[in-house]
């Protein structure tokens, strides 16, 4: 409608077309050329958001969670941020009781399948860090496949972090490492920074720019403890089901507020 939705701008996604009013008055407020690379979410508070309408199962809250996932995967594709990775499961996850980890494990191994079209649709690539070897084999066929669909995508990569914790995985790269020097393919003083980076599951990505955690809890909860070093960090107390398009703006929106420092000065030092 003229006069309420801003015009069309040259950078924007041609899906913002059908954005709605508020959505697009966001999209207004962003800058193309400072959007973040790489954006990784905590994905949490399923269990309250199902809680709070009364609903007695809290795997109904995991089942909304999904149609956040796919508009928050869809959005940032059309955004076109390199990458997305979600917090989906983590090591810690699997002290849940099994009827939790069961509808867990079937709600992914369904989002998998049935993404597919969205995800070619938006060129998407599926990627994976932690160990999916974890998983159970219907979960883990689902993911081989998808991920073997989307392989050729260019677009966004959507990373999802299953069986994954930090330190386990900087535990794994350390391993591999000492492995790799035991066996003489590898010298020790030639480890740095960016040789230990190539061993972690995220081997390839940009490092988050922007880590973001819904349900309002001020912690890392064991997520990419190595890569989240200079991250910065917005946490909302929207709950993870009614995070949606409009909230992930507001978060970009935010993020480009921030100055980021890296330890250094704002201006030049004289
Ligand atoms: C996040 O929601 C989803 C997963 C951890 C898989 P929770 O299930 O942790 O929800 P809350 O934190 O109990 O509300
Ligand atoms: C973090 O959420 C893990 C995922 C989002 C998959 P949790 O709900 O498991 O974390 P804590 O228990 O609040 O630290
Ligand atoms: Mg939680």
């Amino acid at each position: 409608m003229a006069g309420v939705s801003p015009s069309q701008q040259s950078w924007w996604p041609e899906a913002a077309s059908s954005w709605s009013a508020a959505e697009r008055e966001l999209l207004a407020r962003l800058r193309p050329d400072r959007l973040p690379a790489h954006v990784a979410v905590i994905m949490d508070g399923n269990g309250r958001w199902a809680r709070q309408r009364g609903l007695l199962d809290r795997i109904r809250g995991h089942e909304a969670g999904i149609d956040s996932v796919r508009e928050i995967t869809t959005s940032a594709a059309q955004l076109r941020l390199r990458a997305l990775t979600l917090y989906a499961f983590s090591k810690e996850n699997w002290r849940r009781p099994a009827r939790e980890i069961n509808a867990l494990m079937a709600l992914l191994t369904r989002f998998l399948v049935a993404e597919r079209p969205e995800l070619m649709g938006n060129n998407i690539r599926l990627q994976t860090i932690g160990v999916p070897a974890d998983l159970p084999a219907d979960a883990r066929a689902a993911l081989d496949e998808t991920r073997r669909l989307t392989a050729g995508n260019s677009g966004l990569i959507l990373n999802l972090a299953l069986s994954y914790g930090g330190r386990d995985e900087i535990v794994r790269a350390a391993a591999a490492l000492a492995r790799a020097a035991r066996d003489g393919r590898l010298d020790p003083d030639r480890i740095g920074e960016a040789e230990f980076a190539a061993a972690l599951d995220t081997a390839g990505l940009p490092e988050p720019d922007l880590l973001v955690r819904t349900s309002g809890e001020n912690r890392v909860s064991n997520f990419l403890l190595w890569q989240i070093a200079y991250a910065e960090i917005y946490v909302t107390p929207v709950l993870w089901p009614d995070f949606r398009r409009a909230q992930l703006l507001e978060a970009l929106i935010d993020y480009q507020r921030r100055e980021r420092r890296y330890g250094m000065v704002a201006e030049p030092a004289h």
